[in-house]
This record gives structure tokens, C-alpha cells and sequence, in this order.
């Protein structure tokens, strides 16, 4: 029987994982392991303060839904989604910055047709929306897929939405890039919002006296075959929480000027009722390879019992 003092009980947990085949997840572990060691001695940590992590970690993931991902907020507000996307996004070349997915990724993208009104059935101050797609040397990229979401005219996604089962997706949609790289539809201009407050991780951000807003933004998910995925958002110009997104998310190339028009027609030449504004944004796509990520939600009851 072996008996471990507190320097080498670190020792003899990371040795444990020497036999790993993978040589990366071995790493990965074992840096994790010492990691978490070195927190646990450097705070010593009280048996309560370990009970109240494990009972606040457990109640994220029993918030997680079909339609709810509680652990990617937390990543959010912690700034390690951010980290992420930074230390694998290094050197852009030209191309556009990127930013978090977000935990309202929620799939379900259906292809429409240009032009379209994908919030039709929300009220709320018109905006057209229209954007290129291009490789870092300006030239257009045809049949590019790009999912766009963003919240409601009260800072809601559909998915938090009661109705959302029923009614189907919302203020999300997917656009195909004509021979010019051009889409555009038509919505509402988002606001900005608060990240959900119900649950551990919005409680923690109020226990701390942070507040839980995130600054007005479009969601795009731009994939181009050869081009690495590009996730992205284009904030709203001006909005007050661009200096202080609870989820650090917010870079200067990215904010646009949506400024608001009076013309009758919109830049399709359908009619308009004014005033409406205009966001337009074009994204510049780096070479590469990778497939666009799936949304990380929980699985319905149904599947997970099969
Ligand atoms: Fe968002």
C-alpha cells in the first residue's frame, strides 16, 4: 500500500495517466491534473468551498437542455472561449477576426432565398442585411453557406422562446452566396441582452456584481469549401456594452455602422417602410480546411434513452 504526501500525491496522479495511447490526450490530462492540484494548494480549498463547486457544476450541467447549453456560457463569461479562439486564431492574414459560437448555435438553419424577411413574425425596427464573401484577395466566393442568428427586438433567441418546439426556428437562417459572393435578407435590429439569468452561470455573474449584458450583434457562421470556418459576429455600432461584454467577445474590426435609412426602397429595390437600417459587412475567409462546428446541445430524452 502506498501512502502520498501532498507534493507526491500530484506526482502519482499524473504518473497514472503514463500508459495513455494517445499521446495528446495523455498530455491534455495530466497538464489538467496538475493544473487543478496547484489551484486546490494555492487556495486551500475548504471541504465546503469543494462541496459548493461540485453542487454549482452539477447544477450546470442540469440545466442544459435540447435547447439550452448552460456549459458554454459558463466557457463564455469565464473568457476561456475567448482564450481558445485566440491562441488557434493567431494569425488571421487579412482575414476576419473571429469570436465565440455562443450557446444559441442551436442548428436547425434553414436555407432561404435572398431577400427574405427572416423575422417576419416579430415586431421590432426593420434592418436589411447585406454581406460578401470573399478570400483574402477580394475575389468572390460563390456557394458559401452562411448561417446567420441573432436575439429578438427584447434581447430573446427563439430557442428561448416557449413557443420555439411549435413555431420553428426564428430570426436564424441559412444563405447561400450567389457568383458574386453576395447574400442579404431582411430582420430586426437586435438589441442588446442580457445572458440568461435563471440559471447557475447568470446567478454567479450577478453574485459577483458583473452585469450580464452582451452588446448588440448578428451571428455568422460563414463555411466555404478550402477555407477555414470562419465564426463570427457583426456588433451594432454604437451600442452601450461594447466595452464590456459580459462574455469579452467584442473586437474593433468587428463593429459595424448600421445606420438608419429613409429611402422608400431597400437595396434590392422591394419597398420599404422607413425609417430601416442598413448593416452591410464583408467577410474575407482564410484557406484552410476544417468543417463548421455542431451545436453541442444536450440530447432530446427520447434519443438519449436509445
Ligand atoms: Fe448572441
Amino acid at each position: 500500500m502506498t501512502q502520498f504526501n501532498e507534493a507526491e500525491l500530484t506526482d502519482a496522479v499524473v504518473a497514472s495517466f503514463d500508459q495513455t495511447p494517445d499521446s495528446r490526450v495523455k498530455f491534455l490530462l495530466q497538464e489538467l491534473v496538475t493544473s487543478l492540484h496547484d489551484y486546490v494548494r494555492k487556495t486551500h480549498l475548504t471541504f465546503d468551498e469543494w462541496a459548493a463547486a461540485i453542487e454549482f457544476l452539477t447544477r450546470t450541467g442540469q440545466t442544459c437542455t435540447a435547447s439550452r447549453q448552460e456549459f458554454i456560457l459558463l466557457s463564455d463569461v469565464l473568457g476561456v472561449s475567448m482564450l481558445v479562439d485566440a491562441i488557434n486564431h493567431r494569425e488571421r492574414a487579412g482575414a476576419t477576426e473571429t469570436t465565440v459560437l455562443g450557446p444559441f448555435y442551436v442548428g436547425e438553419h434553414r436555407q432561404m432565398p435572398h431577400g427574405t424577411d427572416i423575422s417576419a413574425n416579430l415586431k421590432g425596427e426593420k434592418m436589411f442585411v447585406q454581406g460578401r464573401v470573399t478570400d483574402l484577395s477580394g475575389a468572390p466566393l460563390a456557394g458559401a453557406a452562411v448561417d446567420v442568428w441573432h436575439a429578438d427586438d427584447e434581447g430573446f433567441y427563439d430557442s428561448q422562446r416557449p413557443a420555439y418546439a411549435a413555431d420553428g426556428p426564428s430570426s436564424r437562417a441559412r444563405f447561400i452566396t450567389d457568383a458574386d459572393g453576395r447574400f442579404f435578407f431582411r430582420t430586426i435590429l437586435p438589441c442588446s441582452y442580457p445572458i440568461p439569468t435563471d440559471g447557475p452561470v447568470g446567478q454567479l455573474i450577478l453574485a459577483t456584481k458583473r452585469h450580464p449584458m452582451r452588446p448588440a450583434h448578428v451571428h455568422f457562421l460563414v463555411d466555404a469549401a478550402g477555407y477555414e470556418p470562419l465564426i463570427t459576429h457583426v456588433f451594432i455600432g454604437g451600442d452601450a456594452y461594447l466595452d464590456s461584454d459580459v462574455v469579452f467577445g467584442v473586437k474593433d474590426e468587428l463593429v459595424a455602422t448600421v445606420s438608419q435609412q429613409t429611402d422608400p426602397v431597400m437595396p434590392d429595390g422591394k419597398l420599404a417602410a422607413s425609417p430601416w437600417h442598413l448593416m452591410t459587412y464583408e467577410f474575407r475567409m482564410k484557406p484552410g480546411a476544417g468543417t463548421a462546428p455542431q451545436p453541442m446541445l444536450a440530447k432530446p430524452a427520447t434519443a438519449a434513452a436509445e
